[in-house]
């Protein structure tokens, strides 16, 4: 069947897509906070640094002299192999130190920090300056104190964090695309469930599906229970069409048998005699006919539910036997009736009609003055009905053709009939979880047997 694509692959990408950016978003967050924070450390590092340089100044002899102490660059080193610059200026001029790394930089006012990156030998630089007042003799001289340091310890610190945070972005988007796959498969199973119970159902289940859907899927549910009413609706219909067609069908032809029945009597000629007869043949073929017609109806309507009655199939045989009688005795057929009780469940309206249309076709094609043999027995967990004639046999067709609808066989050729009567057999055999079984008989004749689960 063409299909729109798959819902599960569709909402497992778009869930997919969601989970890519939002690993991409937190990668990239997570990056530039890093490194936000190795910055901020390196620039307190500086910062202090610088102070400590600050706090190392003195004035000797109305000059400033500067020890540099060993701590301030110590801690510097701590972060990594990044080098480190220093210089001191007293009033603009340089006292000590590398002039080139405060070229652009504006010293900041006296007992004030400043931080600033600047590029020092083609490298980038980060750079604190702290500016102190000292009294050196009379004077109160401002000195300021530049520390700057390359920023190879900050990359490093910051891509070091980018890269573990690309990793559990990677493991977060992975776990994510699974989870989705998941999640997409198990919200759609409902509707595989209500698929599969629709797909479960026998030909003639027209029942309403009884499934609790889902809130989003109770529409399709809705509309699907409203087709199977109406179609089941219409099925009814045209049966009950086809019912009450064969009903009126019968009763004027009943008028036309009798009548004819009555001619037949009172004529006295023996072609017009045969000419009745064959009149009367043919009216009973079409009321056989169209009583095979309302037996399908019948069948097609009472097999949705068959009662849990026990009934004897030694009852329904000899009912069925009793009825066609008449029409064995024009052939001068003899039926046999050899039954012992045998209890099954079921509907005793469906049985017996099933049981005369297989009598009927024993005693339609055996030839004159033979006999028919109705048996009924227990087997096991099974009752059977056996009925067994001595006619031409099935011939050599499949025997599962004959029992579909409006089918015939080849040695059917001659005699009247619709192809209904093993289809209604069927039906209600199987509506009662029973079999029926053709054979044909050794030497001549056919076997048709019906086997259903005992009571
Ligand atoms: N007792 C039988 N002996 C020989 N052939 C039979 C017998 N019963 C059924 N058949 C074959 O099975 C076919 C289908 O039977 P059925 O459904 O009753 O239709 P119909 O009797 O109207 O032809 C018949 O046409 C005939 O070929
Ligand atoms: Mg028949």
């Amino acid at each position: 069947m063409k299909t729109s694509g798959s819902i599960s692959r569709r909402l497992t990408v778009l869930l997919a897509c969601v989970a890519a950016l939002l690993s991409v978003l937190s990668w990239s967050m997570v990056t530039s906070f890093a490194r936000q924070a190795a910055e901020r450390t390196q620039d307190n590092i500086l910062e202090a640094s610088a102070s400590i340089i600050a706090e190392a100044l003195r004035s000797e002899d109305g000059e400033v002299r500067l020890e540099l102490p060993y701590s301030a660059f110590s801690m510097l080193g701590a972060i990594s192999e990044d080098r480190v610059f220093y210089h001191v200026t007293q009033g603009g001029a340089t006292l000590t130190g590398t002039p080139a790394i405060s070229a652009d930089f504006v010293s900041p006012a006296p007992g004030q920090t400043r931080l600033n990156t600047t590029t020092y030998q083609d490298e980038p630089l980060r750079v604190a300056a702290i500016t102190r007042v000292i009294l050196a003799g009379a004077n109160r001289v401002a000195v300021t104190v530049y520390v700057g340091q390359t920023r190879y310890g900050v990359s490093l610190i910051a891509n070091d964090l980018s890269r573990t945070a690309a990793l559990l972005s990677i493991a977060f988007f992975t776990v994510a695309v699974a989870l989705s796959a998941v999640v997409a498969r198990t919200s759609l199973h409902q509707i595989n469930v209500i698929a599969e119970a629709v797909a479960r159902r026998g030909p003639t289940d027209l029942r309403p599906l009884r499934q609790t859907p889902p809130q989003e899927l109770a529409p399709l549910l809705q509309s699907l229970n409203r087709l199977i009413d109406r179609l089941s609706r219409s099925l009814r219909q045209s049966e009950d069409f086809i019912a009450e067609a064969a009903h009126r069908i019968r009763t004027p032809l009943a008028t036309v048998r009798a009548q004819a029945e009555v001619a037949l009597h009172s004529v006295d000629d023996v072609t017009e005699k045969k000419r009745m007869r064959q009149i009367i043949r043919a009216v009973d073929e079409s009321s056989r006919s169209a009583g095979q017609l309302l037996d399908h109806a019948t069948v097609a309507y009472r097999s949705e539910n068959i009662p849990d009655t026990a009934i004897d199939l030694a009852q329904i045989a000899s009912t069925a036997t009793a009825a066609l009688q008449p029409t064995a005795d024009m052939k001068d057929i003899d039926i046999h009736l050899d039954a012992n009780t045998a209890m099954v469940r079921g509907d005793d309206v469906l049985l017996e009609s099933a049981l005369r249309n297989v009598l009927d076709n024993a005693v339609k094609y055996s030839p004159p003055e033979t006999s028919v043999t109705v048996r009924v027995r227990t087997a096991g967990a099974s009752g059977e009905i056996t009925v067994s004639d001595s006619g031409p046999g099935l011939g050599d067709e499949p025997f599962e053709k004959y029992t579909e609808r409006f089918q015939r066989g080849k040695n059917a050729e001659g005699t009247v009939g619709s192809g209904l009567g093993l289809t209604i057999a069927r039906d209600v055999v199987l509506a009662h979880q029973g079999r029926i079984e053709l054979t044909n008989n050794e030497g001549n004749g056919t076997c048709v047997s019906f086997i259903l689960p005992r009571a």
